[in-house]
């Protein structure tokens, strides 16, 4: 997500924040900021785009020399990513500077708040309300400033997650932090000291951190480092040496992005999700830009995508047909366009890309506009073209996503298919109150589901670096078990270079069954056996037909689903869950084999062979 910078100390605070704000570019980023302490004055500069923007305007109009500042990359979350939006954000006085990574989630509410009691607000963020909360908490009242106080205070009234980082002109050489569900370590130097969303922000200057805990506030000077709780109270945190070089802690210490973005998974699925889905079991999509009555008149969804988007997509299909029952096709964006489709102005497009620039995608939504569909776009990419051209946007929040290879997208990709599915099951009435909120608390129970499968890959590991010779690897799969077995494949084909398919498992007695021969691995995907039991015993005999003609045969199935056992040579478990719901967990190990396998075969797995992250050409 966002990056951040804090220092405090003898040097340039400028060269210090601008040179940790380059170490963390790796995270990508849509716009950069600063803001130094210069004689009892903030001096800030910030400008949309690359980091080289803000260092051209900053050699156009040089800032006053600082010692104490703070600097930001933002991942536009709330407001596109423009000069306006980018960070820092000042209050009404220009006393105080916040940067923030992570969504308040009650900033709406927050920001009226303010906007009653006067305050001008001048961007799109949710990030501003913080700084005008702070100028209410430090307001003069004779006392000199404290700021960490006044940051405890505020900290104590937000909803969602967040780091924040702040300074304040009547706080001089100080600089307070604070996190929840967020990332923020400090530095230690010798004289100096630093804040930073990652240690590669600083690990040029120190390799001293200090890891602060969940709901901490940290106060920051040249010479000293003081953690507190949100009340007040000494705060525990974790004093380290830092082992890894610049290249490793620009990957959080893992090897590949790839697999730094598996990790991330439960996160970026709780971020899609906060805000959205309100305690009373309602949903709240604020940001959709489509009314409740044209989502009445819908009568036919088309999914618009390509590649691990259009997975996505075939996922959403059984989902939105379920909740909703308004038919909805998949379809490739590069086929779409060109085979006339018949749309309307009640048809519903919806496009998803992560980058939000594939230009086979955007070519499908401009023909659909071009024939008065409505367009609504998922997209991780703030400001990003598909979103700009889409009448309407649900952005997932996965944050940057490095690899070529998408994980974390995907996973949010299919939760933000499921929130369209339930609002317009509440909009229309499909489903009865307390249906949605079943389905609802289902999706909140999937981030510590995610975390446990996460937690037992080392089988998965073993299992890709044994089979890393294979020739060809087959999945299987019923139901959204079918768009699964497609993404494990096309993983393992983009990663491993590998001959990989997926296919229905039904289908394969009309023909690809051909294919299975002594020791041929084959990847089952199993539905869960409660709920759908029909569907688990098909893929159970599915199962047996492949194991009879020598296949080597790999299951996924829930915990507890003895019935695969006598069929399987090895079985990978996963939580239970809702079968709709199953891609969420059932995908991350195909995930792991597929990164696993390509390392194992020697292969770059941030950047395999001919493909870019961004295509945009048709
Ligand atoms: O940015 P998009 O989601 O529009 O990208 C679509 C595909 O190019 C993308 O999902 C591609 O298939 C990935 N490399 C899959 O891992």
């Amino acid at each position: 997500m966002c990056g951040i910078v804090g220092y405090v100390g003898g040097q340039s605070a400028l060269d210090v924040v601008v040179e940790g704000l380059r170490r963390l570019e790796y995270r990508g980023y849509d716009s950069a900021g600063v803001a130094l302490l210069a004689d009892g004055k903030l001096a800030t500069d910030k400008k949309a785009g690359k980091l080289a923007n803000l260092e051209s305007s900053l050699a156009e109009s040089p800032l006053p020399a600082a010692t104490t500042g703070i600097g930001h990359t933002r991942w536009a979350t709330h407001g596109g990513p423009t000069d306006r939006n980018a960070h820092p954000h000042l209050d009404c006085t220009g006393s105080v500077a916040v940067i923030h990574n992570g969504i308040i989630e009650n900033f709406a509410l927050l920001r009226a708040e303010l906007e009653g009691r006067g305050h001008q607000m001048s961007s799109d963020t949710d990030t501003e309300v913080v700084a005008h909360l702070l100028e209410e908490e430090t307001r003069g009242n004779g006392e000199a400033v404290d700021l960490a106080d006044a940051m405890r205070r505020v900290c104590r009234r937000l909803e969602g997650s967040f780091t924040l980082v702040a300074t304040h002109v009547d706080a001089p050489e100080l600089v307070v932090g604070a996190r929840r569900n967020s990332p923020l370590v400090a530095g230690r130097g010798n004289g100096e000291n630093f804040l930073a969303s990652d240690v590669a922000a600083f690990i040029t200057h120190t390799r001293e951190a200090v890891e602060l805990g969940q709901d901490q506030v940290v106060e920051v000077t040249a010479k000293s480092i003081t953690v507190t709780d949100f009340d007040g109270n000494p705060g525990e945190s974790r004093e380290y040496h830092v082992e890894w070089d610049l290249s490793a802690a620009e990957k959080g210490g893992y090897d590949y992005f790839m697999l730094k973005e598996i990790d991330e998974q439960p996160q970026a699925v709780a971020d899609t999700m906060l805000g959205r889905l309100g305690a009373d079991g309602r949903l709240h999509l604020d940001e959709m830009r489509l009314s409740d009555d044209d989502l009445r008149a819908v009568d036919k969804i088309i999914v618009i995508a390509c590649g691990t988007a259009f997975h996505a997509g075939l996922v959403a299909k059984y989902a939105i047909e379920h909740w909703t029952r308004i038919p909805c096709e998949v379809e490739l964006a590069s086929e779409f366009r060109y085979r006339d489709p018949v749309l309307t102005r009640s048809t519903l497009i919806v496009a998803i890309s992560q980058s939000g620039e594939t230009m086979d995608t955007l070519m499908a939504l401009r023909h659909a506009r071009e024939q008065q569909a409505r367009v609504l776009a998922i997209c991780n990419t703030n400001g990003s073209t598909i979103p700009r051209e889409s009448d309407a946007v649900l952005y997932t929040h996965a944050g940057p996503e490095v690899a070529v290879a998408s994980t974390k997208g995907y996973l949010t990709q299919i939760v933000a298919c499921f929130l369209v599915g339930l609002y317009l099951a509440q909009v229309r009435g499909t489903k009865f109150g307390d249906e949605i909120r079943a389905v609802v608390d289902d999706l909140r129970g999937m981030p510590a589901k995610i975390s446990d499968v996460l937690a037992s890959m080392d089988p998965v590991r073993a299992l890709g670096r044994e089979l890393r010779d294979a020739t060809s690897v087959l999945f299987l799969g019923r139901h959204v078990g079918y768009p699964t077995a497609l993404e494990g494949a096309l993983k393992l084909k983009e990663l491993a270079y590998m001959h990989a398919e997926g296919f229905a498992a039904g289908e394969l007695k009309h023909g690809p069954i051909a294919l299975i021969e002594d020791g041929v691995p084959v990847i089952a995907v199993v539905p869960s056996p409660r709920g759908r039991g029909v569907l688990h015993d098909k893929v159970v005999s599915n199962l047996q037909e492949v194991r009879a003609r020598g296949a080597r045969t790999i299951v996924i199935a829930e915990e507890g689903d003895t019935a695969v056992e006598p069929y399987a040579d090895t079985v990978i478990r996963i939580p239970q869950s809702p079968t709709l719901l199953q891609p969420l967990l059932s995908t991350v190990p195909l995930q792991v084999f597929a990164c696993e396998m390509a390392d194992a075969r020697g292969h770059d797995v941030d950047q395999p062979r001919n493909l870019a992250k961004s295509v945009t050409v048709e």
